[in-house]
């Protein structure tokens, strides 16, 4: 596939913060937008159109793509619901969340639910390790989460 034009005017955008000779600093916006603009998640074949139009090595967009947790190189369901279960989470009820999630959703943690509505994931620390435990969904950080609160997020959401 190819950049639509939105996506490149968007990848412009940030092409243009850089030096002239540094388009291949624009990668991480690049993915988010294309991973924005497709389902949530990036093709092989678009890394490809990305390191094409960055005219930077395709191995060198994977790299960044693999690295960063917040890239989807699978399908995902339309609500991701990332998880942190690092240490500060956990001794807050992260497990808890966990199992409260996956009762409800009936999927496992990195599966999607058959009806492409909630994927689970589970992630390393999203920073707000003082406001434990923390959940991100879409854009959106949730603290001090409860199964209870976790519910009327997920209620809202339905
Ligand atoms: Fe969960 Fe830091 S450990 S936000």
């Amino acid at each position: 596939p190819q950049l639509s034009a939105a996506a490149r005017a968007e990848i412009d955008r940030w092409v243009a913060k850089y030096p002239a000779d540094r388009k291949s600093s624009a990668v991480m916006a690049a993915l988010s937008v294309v991973q924005e603009e497709n389902g949530g998640w990036i093709s092989r074949e678009y890394m490809d159109a990305i390191a094409a139009y960055l005219e930077m090595p395709p191995i060198a967009v994977y790299e960044v793509a693999t690295f960063y947790s917040m890239y989807e190189l699978e399908p995902v369901g339309r609500h991701k619901i990332c998880l942190c279960t690092n240490i500060s989470c956990m001794l807050c009820g992260s497990e808890s969340l966990q199992s409260h999630l996956e009762q409800r959703l009936g999927i496992r943690m990195g599966e999607t639910t058959p009806d492409g509505r909630f994927t689970l994931k589970e992630v390393e620390c999203l920073g707000a390790c003082a406001h434990a435990p923390v959940a991100q969904l879409g854009h959106d950080y949730h603290e001090k989460l409860t199964p209870e609160r976790l519910d009327e997020i997920l209620d809202g959401l339905e």
